[in-house]
């Protein structure tokens, strides 16, 4: 059967085919190791290599579940990052975040050597990004589950960056090694009990990366004690919840009332990423 064939077969399983079709492409694509889209239609007439592999990729598409742990991967401003249930799918949001944290940090500390560190830091993907695009020394990674340093360890080999890894509670590990940095990223788990969230999340992802224990205490570990990490100045990033801008705020003005801080509109208009700057 030629890809095409199977293609137009797929479609017709598809609740909405007009918007589903890139994703059987994309399937299609990883079987018969196509480059880019286009080479979809340049060699849709060639026969496919897997066809049982296709029919479980496929299977697995239909029954909801996301198609980055179908693949194993996905990208995040343009690197390769490695993705299983064990983590979080990293979202076009935290880019967003990134390329902002690049931009300030430029601003700030020029382009002299800085440490970094991302804490919350699931796959990796946003350290990694930062790891590549800014004048790094050292780069610390910290999660608090173990399965999730896991496919960060993996992430940081495939992306050929060198970085230490730790497991804790928000910054305990980092505060108990007397480790100083210039930068801090994160994007902690901000989504509260009672909003809505999609069915495949729900299923798929872990939810130990998705939910808020209680309200915004993880924020507050980590704000409380960013005197603690602070290098010479520091400079932190964080990704967060619609509608958390107020408490958020609150929280800035009690532990740190000289920093200079700000909320910046994302894509949407939305204030979804809060920094921090102590000097
Ligand atoms: C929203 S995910 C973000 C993952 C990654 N930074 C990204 O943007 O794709 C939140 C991560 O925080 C971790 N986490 C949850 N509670 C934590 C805690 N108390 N301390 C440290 N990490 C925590 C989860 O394991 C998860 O990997």
């Amino acid at each position: 059967m030629t890809l095409f064939d199977i293609y137009k077969q797929s479609l017709k399983s598809l609740k909405n085919p007009d918007v589903e079709e890139i994703n059987i492409r994309i399937l299609l694509g990883e079987v018969n190791q196509l480059k880019t889209m286009s080479d979809f239609y340049l060699r849709k007439d060639e026969e496919i290599r897997d066809l049982p592999r296709f029919q479980e990729y496929f299977k697995r598409y239909l029954e909801g579940e996301p198609i980055q742990y179908i693949l194993g991967k996905t990208t995040f401003l343009g690197y390769d990052i490695l993705v299983d249930k064990r983590v979080l799918i990293p979202r076009q949001e935290s880019e967003e975040v990134v390329v902002f944290a690049i931009k300030k940090s430029h601003e700030i500390f020029g382009n002299r050597k800085i440490s970094i560190l991302d804490v919350c830091c699931g796959s990796g993907a946003m350290g990694i990004a930062l790891a590549k695009q800014l004048n790094t020394e050292r780069i610390y990674f910290s999660d608090i589950s173990k399965d999730a340093l896991d496919v960060c360890s993996k992430n940081l080999k495939a992306n050929k960056v060198s970085g230490d890894i730790f497991e804790g509670d928000a910054l305990t590990q980092v505060i108990s090694k007397n480790i100083k940095v210039d930068l801090l990223i994160s994007n902690p788990p901000y989504i509260l009990k009672s909003e809505p969230v999609d069915e495949s999340v729900l299923k798929y992802e872990p939810h130990l990366a998705l939910f808020a224990d209680n309200d915004f205490s993880i924020y507050e570990k980590i704000i409380s004690n960013l005197n603690a990490i602070k290098n010479d100045q520091l400079l932190a990033v964080f990704e967060i919840g619609i509608n958390s801008k107020n408490p958020l705020e609150n929280m800035v003005r009690k532990y740190h009332p000289q920093s200079e801080y700000g909320f910046i509109k994302d894509i949407n208009g939305k204030e979804r990423i809060l920094y921090i700057y102590l000097k």
